[in-house]
């Protein structure tokens, strides 16, 4: 039984991680090296349960009682000790995260699941460093997570059945919906997201029509939430820009990233954060 969550890492996936766990029922831990960001990820799950309280979302009870759920814990040993499953959300640097979890896995005990929020690295490479490859997980929220429902649970070679049920029941708990997905680069979400955005910069590209109209075509024709081209504006187009490069890398040619994205971001035109991508975000 899961009752202890510690997420490694209390950045933008970190914290909303940390407020999901909380609010559904869990002991949780977060874990920063950067103080500042443990400052603001306590700033941020506060202002979320408050926020959702005002709502009417949460009840003041249950708001109380998930804000003494969360510690925030700068020493990584103590933060390990009792947990059931650890989450990792550090940055996506390989190094930095197989490091990481040869430490969970020196630190935690025997049952505790290894699981990483990573977006598109390999779960088996990740695992590569830890003794229980069999406890080893990609546990793959979106941003933010407690409005997305998706969770994508990422298979590695050793990953055992009793760890894709124990996880995916942790995601139910948490309210989310939760699908199983084979350790293949860029898994099902950001192979098949990344699909889209790049045809739809080549339609750009090509003349086919504007922006504005490509992205009418997915949201009216298909039922899009929000259009490829916004969709890659609030992602950023140099993390789109850096996926497609390693999906083209692993998956071959039909993964190449159109001239014009890597045009944009020479020229800083990133998205939303730099103001400017496939449209001016001054105003928003
Ligand atoms: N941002 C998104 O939309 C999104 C969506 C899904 C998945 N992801 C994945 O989630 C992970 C985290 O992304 P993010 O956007 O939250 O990053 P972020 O940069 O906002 O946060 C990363 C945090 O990790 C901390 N950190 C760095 N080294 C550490 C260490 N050794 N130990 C503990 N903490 C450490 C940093 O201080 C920072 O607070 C990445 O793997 C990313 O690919 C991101």
């Amino acid at each position: 039984m899961i009752r202890q969550i510690t997420v490694l890492g209390s950045g933008t996936m970190g914290r909303g991680i940390a407020y999901l766990a909380a609010i559904s029922g869990f002991d949780t831990i977060v874990h920063d090296v950067d103080g500042a960001s443990l400052d603001a990820a306590k700033a941020s799950i506060e202002s979320l349960l408050r926020k959702g309280v005002e709502n009417g979302k949460v009840d003041a009870v249950s708001a109380d009682e998930a804000r003494d759920r969360v510690e925030y814990g700068a020493d990584l040993e103590s933060a390990l000790r009792g947990a059931d499953l650890v989450i990792e959300a550090v940055p996506e640097v390989l190094e930095l995260k197989q490091e990481l979890f040869a430490q969970a896995d020196l630190f935690c005990g025997e049952e505790t699941i290894l699981a990483s929020n990573t977006s598109s690295i390999s779960i088996s490479r990740l695992a590569e460093n830890v003794e229980r490859r069999d406890r080893f997980i990609g546990m793959h929220f979106f941003n933010p997570p407690h409005r997305m429902k998706l969770v994508e649970i990422v298979t590695g070679h050793r990953t055992s059945e009793d760890t894709v049920e124990r996880t995916r029941e942790v995601a139910l708990r948490m309210s989310r919906e939760p699908i199983v997905v084979r350790d293949s680069p860029g898994f099902a979400s950001s192979r098949l997201g990344v699909t889209i955005g790049l045809e739809a910069i080549r339609m750009l590209e090509d003349g086919v029509a504007s922006a504005e109209d490509i992205d009418r075509a997915m949201e009216l024709g298909y039922n899009h939430p929000m259009g490829p081209l916004r969709l890659t504006d609030l992602v950023g187009l140099d993390v789109r820009l850096s996926i497609a490069e390693y999906l083209a890398s692993t998956l071959g040619p039909r993964f190449e990233p159109p001239a014009l994205l890597r045009a944009m971001v020479s020229e800083g035109k990133l998205g939303r954060k730099t103001g400017q991508g496939f449209y001016r975000w001054d105003n928003e």
